[in-house]
């Protein structure tokens, strides 16, 4: 019998190899070369998702996207989503910047106002519902590229079923966090007279059933009115969205930062993605060797590993709200931040 063989390209080899090792040259190079910038022009003022940075847009960043949407007034009735809205295996933080309503996650609400904060946990089923006289905006940032770029992201949306994945499964995966999550697996109490492996497998199969009770415990809503800015090298902030402050996440985390007029934050660089939107007031940003002026409204790409430090100009402090995917770089055991400069002010 014939075999089929597959020949050795020890050029073709090579050439891959080579690839590998010049990466993290080319690499510097796209970063330096994406944008970083975006004005509040080219996306203010209309309904519907507008996306300001995000990979398919150019941007170097690849683990996180940024975009601002309008909401139409008409609480329920106005909605497109009317039961389940929509969910995703990506993590997101909303940050209402007008108006008020409320955020159906999971089956629970949670009223909120200009100013506060929702963190939407994995794969929950969210809508959310202006509940005032007018439109109002929101800035929101997900883990989506993260996830679409490792090949496992999940998209399901109550408008489309024809599209799901899960949920088609039954009441309970539509239901559950994790598809299949809420119940416990049949060997989670068989502790004793277990060999490493049928032990070891055993907590693989009890993995989602547990973390789809952390999802439940998790932190889902920050009041502005808990938001204190307190002060650090690098100037007035306040994490918002942290693993270590009870949210359950474990990719995005969100800062708020602060610089006073005339004063500037401290300069850091770090191995991760930042995105950057500017709340309040206006100023400058020095990113490596080059300077942006921004305004309420911009968002910047920082690429990593640059040197950035705000600067506030005008008479209204300048405010930022800052979301990084930190956490999923230490989850993989990739993070370095370095200090440069401290800030002026306390
Ligand atoms: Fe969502
Ligand atoms: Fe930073």
């Amino acid at each position: 019998m014939e075999q089929a063989s597959v020949k050795l390209d020890v050029a073709r080899n090579q050439e891959l190899y080579m690839e590998l090792v010049r990466f993290g040259q080319t690499e510097q190079v796209r970063r330096r070369e994406s944008p970083v910038h975006v004005k509040r022009e080219v996306q203010a003022g209309k309904p519907g998702a507008r996306f300001m940075v995000d990979p398919r847009l150019g941007f170097n960043n690849r683990t996180h996207r940024l975009w601002v949407n309008q909401l139409p007034p008409g609480g329920e009735e106005g909605q497109a989503w009317k039961t389940l809205g929509h969910r995703h295996t990506v993590e997101a933080v909303i940050y209402w910047l007008s108006g008020y309503g409320y955020s159906i996650i999971d089956r629970k609400r949670y009223d909120w106002k200009a100013g506060d904060v929702v963190c939407v946990p994995m794969f929950a089923w969210h809508r959310h519902v202006n509940s005032s006289d007018d439109s109002l905006d929101y800035v929101a940032s997900t883990t989506g590229p993260l996830s679409m770029g490792l090949g496992q992201a999940v998209y399901e949306d109550e408008l489309y079923p024809q599209f799901w994945v899960h949920a088609q499964q039954g009441e309970d995966a539509v239901r559950a966090l994790t598809p299949g999550g809420s119940a416990a697996p049949a060997t989670h109490d068989e502790t004793a007279g277990l060999t490493q492996a049928q032990r070891l497998y055993n907590e693989q199969l009890s993995y989602a059933y547990h973390e789809e009770l952390n999802r439940r415990k998790s932190k889902v809503l920050l009041k502005s009115e808990d938001i204190k800015l307190e002060a650090t090298n690098m100037g007035r902030m306040a994490y918002l969205v942290d693993a270590r402050i009870g949210f359950n996440v474990k990719a995005l985390a969100t800062v708020m930062a602060e610089v006073p007029p005339g004063k500037h934050s401290g300069s850091h660089r770090h191995l991760y993605d930042e995105i950057d939107f500017v709340l309040q007031g206006r100023g400058k940003v020095i990113i490596d060797d080059k300077t942006y002026e921004v305004e309420a409204g911009d968002a910047l790409a920082i690429p990593v590993f640059a040197w950035h430090q705000y600067f506030c100009a005008g008479d209204e402090p300048l405010r930022l709200l800052c979301h990084s995917t930190r956490p999923a770089m230490e989850n993989l055991g990739l993070v370095l931040t370095q200090h440069g400069e401290n800030a002026n002010y306390a």
